[in-house]
């Protein structure tokens, strides 16, 4: 309880999923929440539900790919609460139809997965920290992905805008430590948000299981209690890092399932 006691947290993407997540665990712990979302009346419902349970929430509309959207929300913020200490840049998405491979991609798609992908961190961050100037520090934090570090056949821009995040949570870093301002970001491995099961068979699920060092899937609270360390004053010593929660996925040589079998072969 109250780890983030007098924080006030400003969630992007903050009705579903991971944000969600975040936002219920960051209220619980203590910080005043104001939950920005596309899904207005998903993110009112979420803060009506932490208000009813004695907590602080508040709701606002926000499309993080419009700069004057993302600023009425850090100022709402500020109008609610008086300040804003922890800003968390989690919206991202992706378009299995249209972004494709380098020489497939819809390059509208590119543009606006830039824009609503890399841009939002930018902007988020620009208009929050001269409050987390004023208020003498604060915690951004961004919600990168695997993708970002590991490449694919397909979700070209998607996968470099993910990289684009995790460098750039180095350049706020380094640009704003003088002024107690960190910025760090998650790179989750596969968590069953509500977007995961849209895109992802349960084929597709199985084959990610396979490749995991831990036997079960990631879940939204995997991510929303990193995102509750990372806005605490535990994580003070912390700064231009991404922490890559991902279940092992990643981990072994990737030729270790293959380099199995050949020696199964050998005893036969
Ligand atoms: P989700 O779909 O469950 O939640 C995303 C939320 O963002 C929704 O409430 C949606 O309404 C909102 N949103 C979408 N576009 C928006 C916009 N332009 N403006 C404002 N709000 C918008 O998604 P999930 O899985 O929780 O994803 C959150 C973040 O985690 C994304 O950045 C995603 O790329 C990242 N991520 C997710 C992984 C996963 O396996 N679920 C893996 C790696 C990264």
């Amino acid at each position: 309880m109250n780890r983030v006691q007098n924080k006030v947290a400003l969630v992007t993407g903050g009705a579903s999923g991971i944000g969600l997540s975040a936002s219920n665990l960051l209220a619980k712990e203590g910080a005043k929440v104001v939950i920005a979302d596309f899904n207005i009346d998903g993110a009112k419902e979420a803060a009506e539900a932490l208000v009813k349970e004695g907590y602080e929430a508040s709701a606002i509309f926000l499309d993080a790919g419009d700069a004057k959207s993302i600023e009425d929300a850090v100022n709402f913020t500020v109008e609610q609460y008086g300040t804003l200490t922890v800003l968390f840049n989690n919206v991202g998405l992706t378009n299995l139809q249209k972004d494709l491979d380098v020489l497939n991609i819809d390059l509208d798609e590119w543009d606006r997965l830039v824009n609503v992908n890399l841009k939002s961190v930018l902007l988020g961050s620009r208009f929050a920290i001269p409050h987390m100037q004023k208020a003498g520090g604060g915690s951004i934090i961004n919600t990168a992905s695997m993708a970002g570090f590991a490449s694919d056949q397909l979700r070209t821009a998607y996968g470099a805008t993910k990289a684009g995040v995790v460098n750039m949570t180095k350049y706020i870093a380094t640009q704003y430590g003088k002024d107690k301002i960190r910025s760090n970001a998650i790179a989750p491995g596969l968590i069953l948000t509500p977007a995961a099961e849209r895109n992802m068979p349960k084929e597709m699920q199985d084959i990610f299981m396979k490749f995991n060092a831990l036997p079960y899937h990631g879940e939204a609270d995997d991510i929303g209690h990193a995102v509750v360390f990372l806005a605490s004053d535990e994580s003070k010593f912390m700064t231009g890092q991404t922490l890559q929660i991902e279940g092992g996925h990643y981990l072994a040589n990737p030729t270790i399932a293959d380099t199995n079998n050949w020696i199964a072969s050998l005893q036969k």
